[in-house]
């Protein structure tokens, strides 16, 4: 029996090292580094393409057929977005995302309609029982079609069933469980990942089969995270939430074959994942109407648009050292923008506690969202409201000033299209408007240099 050594690698990135670090070279992570076994052969790795034919392969670029049946449709429209129009052939997609936010119902409801559309599709399952998965999807409902189960988690054995019944889709839940032979250490390791990992981009390349991996994401834990195969693939979606919030945002992170810009917007209900076709009038769903302390903005994910409420509640302290909380904003952004309103528009906020909250639960980290926070903030101090359909956006500095931000035009479309027709912006934005927006009669525009022209806004 050959003897068995160790190697260590770096749970983030998985890079190998004889010996342990504290810090990863290649990634900088600190506290990284795991102990797993290696076999002292490395198998030599089949060549991705095995049909290397005469002329030793090479084909003339002019010559490439690309036909648009190449993609296929997965039936869920806000999939098909994210994915840059359907899925390619033999392309290798990796799901990521948080245990519980939705990735099992979200392939199982894409392969019902792959299904359902006469497509070959193969669902394997290290998770999850045959009986687990049928559970799941007599709760989603709608399979008119049978789709093929695997519920093992021997590498080899699924390669094997891969390469015999050649499906046309793929899905492995997920690849934190799947185990090879040639390698020793645990399921979930980096070594297993990245062995799993590579036998599917060959199976997916050789035999055009699209392939879905499911991987979890831990804050801190065993499992390798899928950063590590992030270079691998060909295509990276994470799919991201509150568990508590019920809606989901599906987000291309790399895409060979399409933006990394667009997101897929989807709620979580009783019969599965549905898709939010306008999730702005899905963001606004209960705003309360003039009270004092709410202003909506509207901020970029990717290239779409998305209103959202930004609330504040100003009021007096009763502790000697006031209370302030963020919720889906940066705390320390709020608290530097309250320094700078307290300096330039003379507002005291020491005897007060305050706190901001993006209602529905949306985490925003863009500077477009200041202006928002400042008018919140000052409406709940004055306890004045502003005009009903206003909406607020623009970045602030720390002298007060109000300073451009990306996508004005995009955003003010948006808002209009919603019914919000008084809208502060930053001036450096209102310039470059197209004339078709500056002149329309039903949109009032207030453009600021400086929040304390936001002031005069207020009713
Ligand atoms: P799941 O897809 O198993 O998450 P993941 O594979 O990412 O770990 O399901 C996530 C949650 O969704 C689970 O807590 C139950 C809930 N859920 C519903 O609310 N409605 C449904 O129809 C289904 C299938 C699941
Ligand atoms: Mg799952």
């Amino acid at each position: 029996m050959a003897k068995k050594i160790t190697a260590f690698f770096c749970r983030e990135c998985g890079h190998e090292s004889a010996k342990w670090m504290g810090q990863c070279p290649a990634c900088r992570a600190w506290n990284t580094f795991v102990e797993e076994k290696i076999s002292p052969v490395t198998q030599k790795a089949k060549p991705v393409n095995a049909l290397i034919q005469e002329n030793g392969g090479i084909t003339r670029l002019s010559e490439v057929i690309v036909t648009d049946e190449d993609r296929i449709h997965t039936g869920i429209s806000e999939l098909d977005r994210v994915l840059g129009g359907g899925i390619i052939r033999g392309g290798l997609c990796l799901v990521g995302g948080d245990p519980g936010i939705g990735k099992s119902t979200l392939l199982l409801q894409m392969c019902r309609n792959l299904a359902n559309d006469n497509r070959k599709v193969l669902y394997v399952s290290g998770e999850e029982s045959a009986m687990q998965i049928k559970m799941r999807a007599d709760r989603l409902g709608g399979f008119r079609n049978d789709i093929d189960l695997l519920a093992r988690n021997d590498l080899e054995g699924i390669i094997a069933v891969i390469e015999e019944n050649r499906p046309e889709v793929v899905i492995i839940d997920s690849i934190q469980t799947m185990m090879s032979e040639a390698s020793d250490s645990a399921a979930g390791s980096v070594s297993q990942v990245r062995e799993a990992t590579q036998s599917f981009l060959r199976v997916a390349k050789v035999y055009g089969i699209s392939i879905f991996i499911i991987g979890h994401v831990t804050k801190e834990g065993v499992v390798a995270g899928p950063r590590v195969l992030e270079h691998m693939v060909d295509t990276v979606l994470y799919f991201e939430g509150d568990n508590q919030a019920c809606y989901r945002i599906l987000r291309a992170v790399k895409n060979r074959f399409g933006s990394t810009n667009e997101i897929g917007v989807f709620s979580m209900n009783s019969s599965g994942l549905e898709e939010v076709v306008n999730p702005s009038e899905y963001m606004l769903n209960g705003k309360p109407e003039k009270e004092p302390g709410s202003v909506v903005t509207c901020c970029m994910e990717g290239s779409r648009p998305i209103l959202v409420e930004v609330q504040a509640l100003v009021c007096q302290t009763n502790f000697s050292m006031p209370r302030r909380t963020a919720v889906g904003a940066d705390y320390n952004r709020v608290n530097l923008l309250m320094a700078v309103m307290e300096k330039r528009m003379g507002i005291q906020f020491s005897g007060c506690d305050a706190y901001v909250n993006i209602a529905g639960g949306m985490k925003i980290n863009e500077p477009s969202l200041d202006v928002a926070i400042v008018a919140a903030l000052l409406s709940s101090y004055k306890n004045r409201s502003f005009t009903s359909k206003v909406l607020a956006f623009g970045e602030t500095g720390l002298t007060g000033e109000v300073r451009a931000v990306s996508g004005a035009a995009q955003r003010v479309r948006e808002a209009v299209k919603l019914g919000y027709d008084h809208i502060i912006m930053p001036l450096a934005n209102f310039r470059t408007l197209p004339d078709e927006i500056k002149n329309d009669p039903q949109v009032c525009i207030f453009p600021v240099a400086n929040i304390r022209d936001i002031g005069e806004v207020v009713q």
